[in-house]
């Protein structure tokens, strides 16, 4: 086999492999986890914090926290009368996120174990919620989606951050449309094809359905 052929099998490997990670939405394993710690362009923490908006003092939920990457620069922003929920599906991960924290001195974080489509908090709880590259591992986006805009108050931040060359990785269309289906209502974006925060609001009583 030539080189040409042997390069040709192996680019055709790798296409078919993030092919196949793309159709079969899993959660990428403890293991890994030195690939969510390396730095990833277009979601960067200062493009989070201006599509985010946090005030100090409030309530938030990072739904797939991993090693705590957003969720302890976040914390400092909510000061120390804020709180921030993190929730993960994997306790590895919550008790990485956990150390790195008591690490730093920081004790307002509350940590849950559980499926960002059935979340263990009541409604109406958090004043925004926020999630970053995990929304492509669930299995049912649309519902964990209706999940984040249930447990924020009505009219509540919901942001998602999403690296599209990832192969779990949502591109902005297929957002737009599981966000309308949750009757999410967009209100902005930072970033373009590659990798991009974008923000929505739950609908607030009377609100018109998103079309
Ligand atoms: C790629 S990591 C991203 C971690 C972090 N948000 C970041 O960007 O550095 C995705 C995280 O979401 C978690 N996750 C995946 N599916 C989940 C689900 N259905 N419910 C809760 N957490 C989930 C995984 O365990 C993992 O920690």
């Amino acid at each position: 086999m030539g080189a040409g052929t042997r390069g040709l099998a192996v680019g055709g490997g790798a296409v078919v492999l993030w092919w196949w990670w793309r159709l079969h939405p899993t959660s990428r394993p403890f293991a890994q986890r030195l690939w969510i710690d390396v730095p990833h362009p277009f979601v960067t923490r200062r493009r989070l914090r201006q599509v985010l908006v946090p005030v100090p003092g409030e309530r938030l939920l990072e739904v797939g926290v991993g090693s705590g990457r957003y969720a302890l620069p976040v914390v400092r922003w909510l000061g120390e009368r804020g709180l921030l929920a993190v929730l993960d599906q994997q306790e590895e991960m919550l008790a990485l996120t956990m150390r790195r924290a008591l690490d730093r001195g920081i004790t307002n974080v509350a940590p849950a174990c559980g499926d960002a489509a059935a979340l263990p908090y009541p409604d109406d709880a958090f004043d925004a919620v926020y999630l970053v590259s995990t929304l492509g591992q669930v299995p049912d986006m649309t519902a964990a989606l209706r999940e984040l805009s249930r447990v924020v108050h009505p009219g509540g931040r919901v942001v998602v951050g999403e690296l599209c060359y990832d192969p779990h990785g949502v591109f902005f269309g297929t957002l737009r449309r599981c966000a309308a289906a949750a009757d999410l209502r967009f209100e902005g974006r930072a970033g373009g094809w590659a990798g991009y925060f974008a923000r929505f609001t739950s609908l607030e009583a009377g609100d018109a359905p998103q079309a």
